[in-house]
């Protein structure tokens, strides 16, 4: 899709569909009073009259017959203007995109609500959410139903800065599609999608944006002792990768920011094997490896100042001849020995390695690992937020800061070490369960023993990673979770500077 941005008045626009805000109050202001009078009051009439109640991502469609340039016009809800966010608006364009994409509407106009202050967060939203909203998720379909084929869109934006409404097109678009790119690779099947196809989309992704990469083979892994890792692959006849992606965007700091994705291309369980019902499901178990994925695309593309790793530990779990046997014991590559009680809890596991190879061998100074990780999450805080559990209450707090209006939430959850000793064997160091209950921490706290002490965030998305409801701006299935706040968080960062850079960088005047 071609975004571009224009400053015309909304009622000069030409294209095929115009796409106008309307809040709750049902006031008419702003593009939507530009246009009216030139519908003869139709817009009007639909807020008097209750057809139009300006709810959030609500629609309605009218038919232009008369002198205005577009043939469709299409009032999209905004909700109670008091609480307006500039992150409503990639909900706003990804509800147009898709209600006018499936009526085989191709070039859509979409006007900047006046409560949009301003012009890059306002373009980069709109573009983000309405480049989401084409995707479709019957990719797998001969024919598709309603296929959305939108080829432009226009940002109508009036007075508005116009470099900055450039830049923030461009932004927007950028991340837009580094959240399908990421959606795409969950929804593939575990068939089309096995560790060392999902190292080879790496490896595309590296060439088109520059970014470093390498592959471990299982080789490299017992050479450097990952027990924990292959003895979660040693189960499936598909080798694990681990999967490295680098970006060096700040090469006189010494920090680098290592973003950590459980990429389990199938979790069946092994031989603590899932129950049939939502087993189909599991393929989604590699969602948080495709958003460090789409992530580092993301950033290899914006080239923010700052220095940044992604890894993702990538693995079948399945119950094969050789699978780990519950009470077996794996060593990890920090020499923690950890004894397996339910081979279903493999995400922490292949977490384990991944983590310390990044501390230990790759030079991270600070890391954020998110994963499909525990079913306790999606009954503690449901498919609505994603727990954030960390070993540093400040590094928390600032993340949850920076990442507040990206469009995706984040919750605080504790890691107290009571927690920890859940999770201590009469026999090793460690067990991979520590019982029913506070399921999700328990997780946590095992993680936490193989960072090393650098500052850490564990985000298990488990909740919130795909869904099965689909929205009036998204495609059921995979989210895209958590890419927009990996390269939210990542942007503001470089914004700061590295610490120990002496100054803190001035803001691009784009980027408010
Ligand atoms: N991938 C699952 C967690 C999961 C469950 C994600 C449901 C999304 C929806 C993970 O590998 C797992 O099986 N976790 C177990 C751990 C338990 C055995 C300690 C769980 O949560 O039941
Ligand atoms: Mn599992
Ligand atoms: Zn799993």
């Amino acid at each position: 899709m071609q975004v571009t941005v224009s400053s015309d008045l909304a009622r000069s626009v030409v294209s095929d569909a115009l796409v106008l805000p309307v809040f709750a109050d049902k006031a008419l202001e702003g593009p939507a009073a530009d246009v009216d009078p030139k519908l003869g009051g139709v817009i009007a009439s639909a807020l008097a009259d209750g057809e139009m109640q300006g709810k959030p991502n609500e629609t309605a469609l009218f038919h232009v017959i008369g002198d205005l340039g577009v043939r469709k016009v299409l009032l999209v809800g905004l909700g109670d203007r008091a609480k307006f966010e500039p992150a409503q608006l990639a909900q706003y364009a990804g509800t147009a995109v898709r209600h006018l994409g499936k009526r085989n509407v191709h070039e859509i106009a979409i006007a900047v609500p006046a409560e949009a202050k301003d012009p890059f967060t306002a373009a980069s939203f709109i573009a983000e959410g309405a480049i989401v909203g084409t995707l479709d998720t019957t990719i797998y379909r001969k024919e598709q139903e309603r296929p959305i084929d939108v080829k432009s869109l226009v940002i109508v934006a009036g007075a508005l800065d116009r470099g900055a409404l450039d830049a923030g097109a461009k932004h927007g678009k950028i991340l837009g599609e580094s959240v399908n790119f990421t959606r795409r690779l969950a929804l593939t099947p575990a068939n089309d999608m096995t560790p060392r196809i999902l190292a080879e989309r790496a490896e595309a992704v590296a060439k088109e944006t520059g970014l470093g990469f390498d592959s471990l083979d299982e080789d490299r892994m017992k050479e450097l002792g990952m027990g924990a890792l292959l003895g979660v692959s040693q189960g499936s006849s598909q080798p694990a990768r681990l999967i490295v992606l680098t970006y060096d965007g700040d090469p006189n700091s010494r920090e680098r920011l290592a973003l950590v994705g459980k990429g389990i291309t199938f979790d069946s369980g092994g031989i603590s094997l899932k129950p049939p019902e939502n087993m189909h499901e599991m393929k989604y178990d590699m969602s948080g490896g495709a958003a460090v994925i789409g992530a580092m695309r993301a950033i290899g593309s914006l080239k923010p100042k700052i220095n940044v790793i992604g890894v993702v530990p990538a693995s079948e779990n399945l119950p094969g001849p050789d699978a780990t046997k519950p009470g077996d014991i794996h060593r990890a590559m920090n020499g923690k020995t950890i004894e397996v009680i339910n081979t279903d809890a493999e995400g922490r596991l292949i977490l384990a390695d991944a983590l310390a190879y990044a501390t230990m061998k790759l030079g991270a100074t600070r890391l954020i690992d998110c994963a499909t990780l525990t079913g306790a999450m999606v009954i503690s805080l449901g498919h609505v937020v994603t727990g954030a559990m960390s070993n540093d209450d400040a590094f928390r707090d600032e993340f949850l800061a920076e990442v507040k209006g990206c469009g995706e939430r984040y919750w605080p959850l504790p890691v107290y070490d009571d927690y920890l000793n859940q999770t201590k064997s009469e026999i090793a160091d460690l067990k991979n369960t520590g019982g029913r209950p506070a399921g999700s921490l328990t997780a946590a706290a095992f993680l936490r023993e193989f960072v090393d002490g650098k500052p850490w965030i564990h985000l298990d998305i488990a909740g919130t990673a795909y869904g099965d409801k689909e929205t009036p701006y998204q495609a059921k299935g995979p989210t895209g979770i958590p890419v927009r706040a990996f390269v939210t968080f990542v942007e503001a960062e470089a914004r700061e500077g590295a610490p120990g850079d002496g100054v803190a960088a001035e803001r691009p005047t784009v980027a408010v």
